[in-house]
């Protein structure tokens, strides 16, 4: 890893980032950061360039300008296969897990890219965060509900031992109650030693366990900092995510 100024490079940099589907250009000039073992949230409207955002980052659509620098290297021209091996991986919007499949098969497809000797060890590790999923692990996931599906998508993606989970609004769809639940987990994934960049409508949740956050507004990052400080920016919430 390089080291500038002492400080070590942060895991995950986005640097004037562009991005355009077609003419459209969605992403404007966009700088952010992920250090290691930090949890960042992005936040924004609908259509704010949320997901593109993650889709940048992941390669699914690359930047026409700027770069995207994963633990030191200049991964933007790589494909997403080679950037998942770099370490990434993303629960996406929806979960999409594979209803027709057991839970146990849908955890074992997040490890395709690990060695077939770590499978017991990582599913034990999964199971350990989530004990609930563990005694699911012979159901169809189809059959789960919503809060459980998070949790297999999220076991999923730890089963490639990322080391920066990207999540795509993680409590969309989820009561309440699954939400804080869903954002427990987060928070215990987080301890864990995974970075995380959680992409969320819901700012009050989510900065209340990041340790910094993004705003997006049209494609521009229009405020970021510490989360206890973006909490309390009550105007700038009203104001850009319409809450
Ligand atoms: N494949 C695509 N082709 C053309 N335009 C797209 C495509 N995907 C997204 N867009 C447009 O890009 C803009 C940003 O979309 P994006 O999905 O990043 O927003 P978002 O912040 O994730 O919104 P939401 O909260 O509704 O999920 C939107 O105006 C959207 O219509
Ligand atoms: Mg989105």
């Amino acid at each position: 890893m390089s080291v500038t100024n002492g400080a070590p490079a942060p895991l995950l940099r986005l640097e004037g980032v562009n991005t355009y589907y077609g003419q459209m250009h969605i992403l404007q000039d966009v700088d952010l950061e992920v250090g290691e073992g930090e949890l960042v949230c992005l936040l924004g409207g609908n259509a704010s360039g949320k997901s593109t955002t993650l889709k940048t980052i992941l390669g699914v659509v690359p930047p026409r300008s700027g770069k995207v620098v994963l633990a030191g290297e200049d991964v933007t021209r790589y494909s997403t296969a080679k950037r998942i091996e770099r370490g990434l991986a993303i629960v996406p919007e929806n979960r999409r897990l594979f209803g027709p499949m057991t839970v146990l098969e849908n955890l074992e497809l997040g490890a395709y890219l690990r060695p077939r000797a770590d499978l017991k060890e990582d599913l034990e590790r999964v199971y350990e965060i989530f004990p609930h999923v563990a005694a699911r692990r012979k159901q169809l996931a189809g059959t789960l509900s919503g809060g459980e599906q998070q949790m297999v998508a999220m076991g999923r993606a730890l089963m490639a031992r990322p080391k920066l989970l990207l999540m795509d609004e993680p409590s969309m769809g989820l009561a309440p109650i699954l939400v804080e639940r869903s954002f427990e987990i987060i928070k215990q994934v987080h301890s864990a030693g995974v970075a995380l960049l959680v992409v969320e409508q819901n700012a009050n949740v989510s900065l209340s366990i990041a340790d910094r956050g993004y705003v997006l507004s049209t494609g521009r990052v229009v405020l970021e900092g510490r989360a206890s400080e973006l909490i309390r920016h009550e105007e700038l919430r009203k104001a850009y995510l319409g809450r």
